[in-house]
């Protein structure tokens, strides 16, 4: 079985460089994006939704930060009473 990424296939970046992660706001995000992405994975080969970590996405002064690819989605000012929402409109396919 391959793990290249498909077209269809989201990938979660999830900034956790010095100014997203002050406080620990994004290993609080990260914390919870896991459970969510857990949940749809299940036990799917590839896993259809791959979180990643970043150092910094350039838009420091926005965040904490996220993108959602392959859309390019841009999530700035996240905090994790937000990801449910998030992922639901950006994540799950219909
Ligand atoms: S530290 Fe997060 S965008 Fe730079």
């Amino acid at each position: 079985m391959s793990d290249s990424p498909s077209p269809k296939r989201k990938r979660v970046v999830v900034c956790r460089g010095q100014y997203c992660n002050m406080g620990r706001r994004a290993d609080k995000i990260l914390k919870r994006l896991e459970v969510l992405v857990d949940a749809i994975n299940g036990d799917q080969y590839p896993k259809p939704v791959k979180l990643e970590i970043a150092n910094c996405l350039s838009m420091c002064g926005a965040g904490p930060n996220m993108v959602i690819y392959p859309e390019g989605v841009i999530c700035n000012g996240v905090d994790e009473t937000m990801l449910d929402g998030i992922v639901a409109e950006h994540v799950v396919s219909p």
